[in-house]
């Protein structure tokens, strides 16, 4: 079965032909970094206007990568939740138009279900059930995934996501959008231990996080380093903080495995490509004889082949949608409507 997917969450314009939610027939991604990268962050407006140029070409050229037309498509897949609605709302009405004019199924699929779903794409490929971290640039869940489309929320951020964090803690430090990924790259070689941060805890919800005093202490780091005139080794500033964000994700997935008995663990999201996250849950999975799953770099951040993964199985348990579908900023990852 072919699906022919579509992203369009953030500043990545995304289409993919994806076989069985297995194979990658084609994966074309249209990176908008450099245009955002002088306002460092995405700029909302331009994001929406840059799918808007540029996803007619992405598709076709999916198609034409993946060496197949309208024809032998059996469903379309969108991402249409969470996310930038103007965004959003490009892909999604791109994908409606599309599926109604070609009389095809149209499948709407949760952005953080996809970013899970990377993983299927790789080898080996994680079975449901299994625990979940999904890290990217908005969220931080820790999600149980019992089967393809069944999740349940067991903890997640109270204020910042891991990746806000890195990405305000790289851009205080001077580093270029985007961050966290930039951070991770200058970082390496840096001492682990030079700098401490306050692990955070919240009160009566042992799996849920919070980064926002993490990222404050980063900020007063340099700030009161400025003002005394010093300044800091970057360096060892970036990998501590590194340490700290990866330690405090690494600590929650235990408590949340041993709680649940969880055998295997995978990870999920932009922030599932750093290297020290990587490095500490292959240590933590060691430790207790937990397979650990990881999506190959590639497909970490936003791309269109995650979406034609999960827009597979959203398809066979019957999550169809006709025109009417609307984008929406945000939606539970374990209560999704359309
Ligand atoms: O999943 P994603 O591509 O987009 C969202 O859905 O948000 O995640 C983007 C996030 C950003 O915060 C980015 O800085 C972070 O992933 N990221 C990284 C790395 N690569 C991307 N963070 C740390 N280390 C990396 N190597
Ligand atoms: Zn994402």
């Amino acid at each position: 079965m072919l699906v022919l997917a579509i992203e369009s969450s953030c500043d990545e314009t995304a289409a993919a032909v994806v076989e069985d939610g297995r194979l990658v027939r084609s994966n074309v991604i249209a990176s908008q970094v450099e245009e955002h990268k002088i306002y460092g962050g995405v700029v909302p407006e331009i994001a929406s206007r840059r799918h808007a140029e540029s996803i007619s070409a992405v598709v076709n050229a999916a198609l034409h990568d993946a060496d197949a037309t309208l024809s032998g498509i059996d469903c379309v897949a969108v991402t249409y939740a969470p996310g930038l609605i103007g965004a959003l709302l490009v892909g999604v009405n791109y994908a409606k138009s599309l599926a109604y004019a070609a009389g095809l199924p149209l499948v709407p699929v949760h952005h953080l279900r996809s970013h899970v779903a990377a993983n299927y794409l790789c080898s080996p490929a994680p079975r449901p059930p299994f625990l979940a971290l999904v890290v990217s640039g908005g969220h931080t869940h820790l999600v149980r995934v019992s089967d393809y489309t069944t999740f349940t929320v067991l903890g997640k951020t109270r204020d910042d996501a891991a990746g806000e964090a890195l990405d305000k803690a790289a851009r205080a430090m001077g580093l270029p959008y985007p961050g966290g990924l930039n951070l991770d790259r200058e970082s390496k070689g840096g001492d682990p231990t030079a700098f401490r941060f306050p692990k955070p805890r919240v009160d009566g919800a042992p799996l849920d996080f919070s980064f926002s005093g993490m990222k404050t202490a980063v900020l007063n780091l340099l700030h009161n380093a400025g003002q005394r005139g010093e300044t800091l080794n970057l360096k060892d500033l970036g990998a501590s903080f590194q340490y700290a964000v990866a330690s405090i994700l690494c600590e929650h997935t235990e408590r949340a495995a041993k709680a649940g008995g969880d055998q295997t663990i995978v990870l999920a999201g932009g922030v599932s490509a750093n290297s020290v996250l990587r490095a500490q849950m292959r240590a933590l999975c060691k430790k207790n004889g937990w397979h650990l799953y990881a999506p190959d770099l590639p497909l970490c951040g936003d791309n269109a082949a995650m979406v034609g993964a999960q827009g597979y199985h959203e398809f066979l348990a019957g999550h169809v949608s006709g025109p009417g579908l609307n984008a929406y900023a945000t939606m539970p990852i374990d209560a999704v409507t359309f």
